[in-house]
């Protein structure tokens, strides 16, 4: 057997994961989260037992501090985290947005490498130490824990970053973060990195990794400078994150699960809470996982091959290194069909995790599975997760009636669409490019608004012809990005779901006000 990489006394063996999907996933380009979306998240980051939610950059929009400020409110278990860069606007917006945190937390940085001090800030780098040391002070004057970063630490001189280090822990600093802000570094390079930076910090000063995609290695160096002395990993639900992503979430806290007998280190994590906040994020931000990502990906479970098939049925270990219900995938089991009633229909969702749902939910949710169990006769998990997982948390000012649709080739769709609307329901009819495009002309006919689509995407929930299609939309009207999603058994309802969505997101003011790459930390 492999021997441990490290052995150290218990608790040194602790990793802490500090997930910033709300913040750096936030900054895939096209994901606009809502405030009551992201508070979902954060309440399924609570449940999965992440140590740190970093919420948001509260300076980014009055938008985004709401949004920080209503988890730091309702979201209790985590440290709650707000982002700013080492000024004084920042640090007052971040203190403002997490005051009401059980444990509030103040992240700043300021960028380290020569090039970025340079070009980006213009700064000399005595000053960018002055910068970082007034920064961690005025952040410790609003709350004890602050984390400090060194953007692009690792194209930064090692000297250099010891050197703002320290200054940043002697001024209040209580976690060190080192990223790879351009995913540039490699496994070998990080972790010699993370040892001499140990080396030189005081025993208590946690340091933390912060590991970016770009040469497909975010989640290897995450590992390698956890064997350098890490132990926090800053990281999201399916990698998601500015260009290439960040580090895998899943992927980490499974390496550190599957392989204890190599790293020997731990996380707080419920693994089986995995799959449900993975279908969730790529739901909420309408970034599909492809099929063959680890974990979570369609295929990460599945065998093709004859030879593999036999041998799995014979002994699961013989192709499997984890199990599927161990990261909360159990097999698609048959759950209802149309002839079950509200109490069936309540246990099912509370066997699936959904406990806290509020009685109207339900009850709008039963009319869905009714409609879906006419259409569709038997009902699996994944169906009734995909169900809850789009459920009505937008005012409904505008729902789908029905519709028709004429559509073939060398002809010109037309759809024919009836809205309930405010003074009743309301038809009308359009013309298209194709099916979903003459449908969203009839619905915004109806609606009066015309935002404008950027992407679209479709995938398949279940398996088989009859599987529910679950449409992912984002659109921009005016200086506000939204996004919605429909699921349906025939796929141009479950567009037309998703576009009614973003109307009533716009009747209820919401969608994200910030101007795509604006606030990016990137970018000062
Ligand atoms: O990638 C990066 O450097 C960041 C910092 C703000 C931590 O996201
Ligand atoms: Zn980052």
């Amino acid at each position: 057997m492999t021997q441990p990489a490290q052995t150290q006394p218990a608790d040194q063996n602790r990793i802490r994961i500090f997930d910033t999907t709300l913040r750096d996933g936030e900054q895939s380009p096209g994901v606009a989260l809502n405030h009551a979306q992201k508070l979902e998240i954060a309440h399924s980051l609570a449940r999965m037992g992440v140590d740190v939610i970093e919420a948001g950059f509260p300076i980014a929009s009055a938008g985004d501090l709401e949004g920080v400020s209503r988890i730091a409110r309702e979201v209790r278990g985590p440290i709650i985290a707000g982002l700013a860069r080492a000024n004084k606007a920042d640090i007052e917006a971040a203190a403002k947005a997490v005051e009401a945190a059980e444990k509030p937390r103040i992240h700043t940085f300021i960028a380290t490498s020569p090039i970025h001090m340079a070009k980006k800030l213009q700064l000399e780098p005595d000053a960018v130490v002055e910068r970082a040391v007034q920064a961690v002070k005025m952040a410790r004057s609003f709350v004890d824990d602050v984390e400090f970063s060194a953007e692009d630490a690792t194209r930064s001189e090692t000297a250099f970053l010891i050197r703002i280090f320290q200054a940043a822990v002697e001024a209040g600093a209580t976690t060190i973060n080192i990223p790879d802000t351009v995913g540039y570094t490699t496994p070998e390079e990080i972790r010699a990195l993370f040892s001499e930076i140990r080396a030189a910090l005081p025993a208590h000063v946690i340091l933390s990794s912060h590991c970016h995609d770009d040469l497909g290695m975010a989640v290897a160096n995450s590992i390698a400078a956890a064997e350098g002395g890490a132990r926090q990993i800053e990281c999201t639900i399916n990698g998601i994150g500015e260009r290439a992503g960040n580090a895998s979430l899943e992927e980490i806290v499974m390496a550190f699960h599957t392989r204890r007998d190599h790293y020997g280190f731990e996380t707080g994590i419920r693994t089986r809470e995995l799959y449900r906040a993975s279908r969730l994020v790529s739901r909420l931000s309408g970034m599909p996982v492809q099929p063959n990502k680890a974990i979570v990906g369609d295929n990460a479970f599945a065998h093709e091959s004859g030879i593999h098939q036999d041998g799995v049925i014979k002994a699961r270990e013989t192709y499997e290194i984890m199990n599927a219900e161990l990261v909360g995938r159990e097999a698609a089991v048959l759950v209802m069909g149309k002839h079950s009633g509200r109490a069936a229909f309540r246990k099912a969702l509370h066997d699936l995790g959904y406990e806290d749902l509020p009685d109207d939910k339900v009850q709008y949710l039963f009319g869905r599975f009714k409609d879906l169990a006419d259409r569709k006769g038997q009902i699996y998990s994944d169906d009734l997760r995909a169900l809850v997982e789009s459920r009505a948390d937008v005012p409904q000012t505008f729902t789908l009636e029905g519709f028709q649709i004429t559509s073939g080739m060398n002809m010109t769709p037309v759809a024919f669409v009836r809205l309930q609307t405010p003074d009743g329901a309301v038809d009308a009819t359009s013309h298209g490019d194709g099916p979903v495009d003459a449908a969203y002309g009839a619905i915004s006919k109806i609606t009066g608004l015309n935002p404008e689509l950027e992407t679209y995407r479709i995938q398949a929930v279940t398996k088989g012809d009859d599987a529910l299609g679950e449409v992912s939309i984002t659109a921009r009207y005016g200086e506000k990005l939204l996004s919605g999603t429909g699921v349906a058994t025939d796929i141009v309802e479950a567009s037309a779901r998703a576009w009614v969505r973003v109307m009533n997101m716009i009747v209820a003011g919401m969608g994200s006000e910030r101007r795509e790459g604006e606030f990016a930390p990137g970018r000062i």
